[in-house]
């Protein structure tokens, strides 16, 4: 059940793995909920602490160390600040933007762990590991590659497939492989402390099923099939040498595993931002808010609420509003293919477009479901909606009070307001309910859409009244009629009121435009209190208000054919934003299969093919669809090369088919064979064909 009126709120965003720079899916995913949120009730006057950082711990930080030959200190403290900077350019007003390196948090994780061992809530275990016998490192979470038993991906991970989000243990890997070396891994022993979650499924269940029917259905569903599924004891440890050592005499070479110790990172960081930090996090009356993206329900619903109950003394979360992925132009963001929109970079690109990217972002937010980010809907967005809608009623409004009211806000004559005059007084008492009901229930988009809307109102309003052509309402005397100047005063004073009440609506989502707009309004920052919304007596009659400013500029097509070519350039050349592990081409450095014989080299029948037609695949961004000629027939072969080649450059060039392949269904369409290509080190692929066209079906020998 949700916490009605609580006294203080202690609100979290998940803590960003410091081995990288942010990009537009993080920000959509929970950094912008988190902020629209909080800066709401901040509005309200409510006690609020947003508590944020840098998750600097775990493999992801530990591979990319050793990919650029680093050490993990180098990596995350690069990170960290890019990443502190970028927040703050975008506006995430966090309270503390802390760090999970820092002395407090190592001591307060340290400290949980060791309350939780002497209370005997671990139990110790000695196990059989993956290992990599070439680089001797055990191999859990991201260190081990190998193909997803659900939906195939060839390069899941130890402990989650990106591709289809399921979670994962290293064991269920089909094919594992060191994602250190591409090395077979050999099993080996180890120790390592358990959290028995088992225990405290009865519980989880009261509590999440029973008790939290409210929360969204995408975090319901997921925490019922976890816990549907059954739970078993999950390792708290790992086998490494960065992260929190664990705190027992016996346990050199062994740091807290990160998904232990990063959520305790909010409870570091409160600490740091205040002495207070107890009330925020010991007292019932606190409520606390995690925003995550989905593929932290589990960690955020099941196993941190378990560690809470376990070590006690802690409040557990009011809701966990998590939000699906954001997509790119129809494709997954992928950190490794540079298939990304950096947020440090949108930065540089659009200086003061910062709230488009904040307002696309919400409008178009993964809310429900997974979500596309295109460039052309952000084109769209900024330029029929923000401009033509929201920046054209305020400019409208600003620059007629300024022709026809002599730069002041007009009297309001009560007593010829007509049906149009009042239904707009309705509409703008009636949204602020409207709206904060929305945020309330986590509903950012719809929330956004109502401003929007309001703003649409009084363009539909001012284009009703039209004061211009009443302006023009003259007596004998050439000036114009105390009639028709009244009725031109109601509109604009009522326009400029509607101004005053959507720079307050709009302020938790677009902060530097409601700041912009008091400026044009002469107001100070208290005029933003969310109990102003609602008013129509914001304005005070007689009040001299600025020139115009234009809030939004238009953004023309070069711009955003500019962004679209940056971003398949990125694809085919990876830059330095590289974060994941690539897994190794099979064509690198060295030989990294095991020896074979010659009888097994002769088992593949390859072929010279032609390729006639080639089509996408519906649904599959990365699958082409093509006709292959190997003179004695045709054959139908899906190949996964649709990010690298176009259809219509292909067809007619000659490549290697693996004719004796077994056929295979990809996308509901049979395969009947292979393409080989050659990758080189950017990722990029090329075909291998004779060096002159030769007969379709020659054979290679
Ligand atoms: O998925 C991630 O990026 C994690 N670093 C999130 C951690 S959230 C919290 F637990 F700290
Ligand atoms: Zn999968």
């Amino acid at each position: 059940m949700q916490m009605n009126d609580p006294q203080r709120y202690l609100i979290t965003a998940a803590l960003p793995y410091a081995n990288g720079p942010v990009h537009i899916g993080h920000l959509a995913g929970c950094y912008l909920p988190a902020d629209i949120y909080t800066r709401y009730l901040r509005a309200r006057k409510r006690d609020v602490l947003f508590i944020g950082g840098s998750d600097e711990h775990g493999v992801p930080i530990t591979i990319r160390a050793l990919k650029e030959g680093i050490t993990p200190q180098q990596v995350v403290d690069k990170f960290h600040f890019l990443i502190k900077e970028s927040m703050e350019q975008m506006g995430i007003s966090f309270d503390i933007y802390s760090r999970t390196s820092n002395k407090v948090h190592h001591e307060t994780a340290s400290a949980f762990f060791k309350k939780m061992y002497d209370d005997g809530l671990f139990e110790e275990k000695e196990t059989e590991q993956y290992y990599d016998e070439t680089t001797k490192t055990f191999l859990a979470d991201r260190y081990i590659i190998g193909t997803c038993p659900v939906c195939a991906n060839p390069n899941a991970y130890g402990d989650q497939c990106e591709k289809c989000g399921s979670t994962l243990s290293p064991e269920q890997l089909i094919n594992p492989r060191s994602a250190l070396s591409d090395a077979v891994p050999v099993k080996k022993k180890t120790k390592h402390w358990y959290f028995p979650l088992q225990d405290y499924e009865a519980w989880l269940k009261e509590w999440i099923i029973d008790g939290h029917k409210e929360w969204k259905n995408n975090v319901y569903g997921q925490c019922k099939s976890w816990l549907d599924n059954g739970l078993q004891s999950r390792a708290m440890t790992r086998d490494s040498n960065w992260g929190i050592k664990v705190p027992l005499p016996d346990a050199e070479g062994k740091v807290l595993y990160v998904w232990f110790d990063a959520p305790i990172g909010y409870i570091s960081a409160t600490k740091e931002l205040t002495a207070q930090w107890a009330d925020y996090w010991c007292k019932e009356s606190t409520k606390l808010v995690h925003f995550i993206g989905k593929d932290n329900i589990v960690f955020h619903c099941i196993i941190f609420p378990a560690m809470l109950k376990a070590h006690g003394g802690f409040i557990l979360p009011d809701n966990v509003p998590a939000n699906e992925f954001l997509n790119i132009e129809g494709d997954k963001v992928s950190t490794s293919r540079n298939w990304a929109v950096w947020v440090h970079e949108y930065i540089k690109d659009f200086p003061g477009c910062e709230d488009v990217l904040r307002y696309v972002l919400c409008a178009n937010a993964p809310e429900t479901k997974d979500n596309d980010f295109t460039w052309k809907d952000f084109q769209d967005r900024n330029n029929s909606e923000l401009v033509s809608i929201f920046g054209n009623f305020v400019n409208r409004t600003w620059v007629l009070m300024h022709k026809l009211c002599g730069g002041k806000v007009p009297k309001l004559h009560e007593n010829i307001l007509d049906e149009k005059d009042r239904a707009l007084i309705e509409e703008i008492q009636n949204s602020k309910s409207k709206i904060q009901n929305l945020l309330e229930e986590y509903k950012f988009r719809d929330a956004l859409f109502e401003v929007i809307d309001l703003s649409r109102k009084g363009n539909k309003y001012m284009q009703e009244k039209e004061p211009w052509i009443v302006a023009r309402k003259t007596g004998d005397n050439g000036k114009l009629t105390a009639e028709a100047q009244a009725l031109v005063d109601n509109c604009l004073h009522l326009c400029l009121q509607l101004t005053a009440n959507l720079t307050i609506l709009i302020n938790p989502f677009l902060p530097n435009t409601a700041k912009q707009m008091l400026g044009m309004m002469k107001v100070v920052d208290k005029m933003l209190d969310w109990s102003n919304a609602g008013s129509i007596k914001l304005l005070s009659v007689g009040y001299n208000l600025r020139e115009p400013q234009l809030l939004f500029r238009k953004i023309e097509d070069e711009e955003i054919s500019a962004q679209v070519e940056k971003l398949k350039k990125g694809l085919i050349k990876s830059t330095t934003t590289m974060e994941d592990p690539k897994p190794p081409a099979e064509n690198t450095s060295a030989v990294n299969k095991p020896e074979i014989q010659f009888d097994d080299f002769t088992k593949l029948d390859l072929k010279v093919g032609t390729i006639l037609t080639a089509v996408k695949v519906e649904k599959a961004d990365k699958l082409l669809k093509l006709e292959v000629d190997l003179g004695f027939e045709k054959r139908t072969i899906v190949s996964g090369i649709a990010l690298h080649f176009k259809p219509e450059d292909i067809v007619g060039k000659q490549v290697v088919v693996v004719a004796n392949l077994a056929p295979r269904k990809m996308k509901g369409i049979e395969s009947q064979g292979m393409i080989l290509t050659a990758e080189d080190k950017a990722g990029k692929l090329y075909f291998i064909s004779p060096d002159t066209m030769i007969d379709a079906g020659s054979g290679i020998s």
